[in-house]
């Protein structure tokens, strides 16, 4: 059936609305599986999807993905792959067997890496027969400024290398890049609306900046363009997760 959209899109779309629309995605930050276990529980409904990161990975696997299949919450792998590009789509096709929604490569691994990504992560679909995970690319890391830049050889205005990252990663295919909630505008002008934006350094009204510096509030994000909202501290961290959640949530409508 002809839906009219573009046919990697038409998945991103499909995939958005297994999540119900719901952008919000809860920052496991902890290597404890059992306490990654009950915060599940307490977002379920209220949230769209969690991430784990290297810090969960590390400490538990693969097999600890597994262990909180049951929650049957979406996944977003985020482990921020660079290697060589026979690497990174090897590691990529081993995804298949932990049922990922959402990965991230980084785009200064280069345009091979990232095309390689994007062939493994189709070979990922035929494998699960499910849809194909969306591979996502981090340009600068947030941590990093202009003097940093400088001292490892980049010479250009760091928010010109952002642009210039995610439309090489476009051009790969990718489907997205991570961004900060201030990078949102110049990269949905550069890489237009059907481009995934996934956007930590949320902060909800009145809650503590912990150590981001540039923070913007849920709605604020969605509002400039944000295709997902990374949301760690404010909900973990809370006494009520649910309810904090619950608010965001309203804060969108
Ligand atoms: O607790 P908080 O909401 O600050 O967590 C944000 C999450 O997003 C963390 O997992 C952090 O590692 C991740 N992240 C980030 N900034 C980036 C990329 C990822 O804060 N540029």
């Amino acid at each position: 059936m002809d839906t009219g959209v573009k046919p990697e899109y038409d998945k991103i779309i499909r995939y958005s609305m297994t999540l119900n629309y719901n952008p919000i995605i809860c920052a496991i930050d902890t290597t404890d599986i059992d306490a990654a276990s009950v915060l599940i529980e307490q977002l379920r409904g209220s949230i769209g999807a969690i991430k784990l990161g290297l810090e969960f990975f590390t400490a538990n696997g693969a097999n600890g993905v597994r262990l909180l299949e049951h929650h049957q919450i979406p996944v977003f792998l985020d482990l921020k792959f660079h290697d060589i590009p026979n690497t990174v789509a090897k590691a990529i096709k081993a995804t298949a067997g932990i049922n990922t929604f959402m990965m991230t490569v980084h785009t200064s691994g280069g345009r091979a890496m990232m095309q390689a990504a994007i062939d493994a992560s189709m070979e990922v679909a035929t494998l699960t027969g499910k849809a194909r995970p969306l591979v996502i690319g981090v340009t600068v890391l947030t941590s990093l400024d202009q003097a940093d830049l400088h001292m490892i050889g980049i010479k250009e205005n760091l928010n010109d290398e952002v642009a210039r990252l995610a439309d090489l990663a476009q051009s790969c295919r990718l489907d997205g890049v991570v961004c900060s909630p201030y990078e949102i505008t110049n990269l949905r002008k550069h890489c237009g609306q059907d481009f995934t934006l996934v956007v930590p350094g949320i902060r909800p009204e009145g809650s503590a900046q912990d150590d981001q510096k540039r923070t913007l509030t849920p709605a604020e994000a969605m509002k400039k363009g944000a295709t997902y909202l990374v949301i760690g501290r404010p909900l973990t961290q809370t006494q009520n997760p649910r309810d904090t959640a619950q608010t965001i949530l309203n804060s969108l409508k």
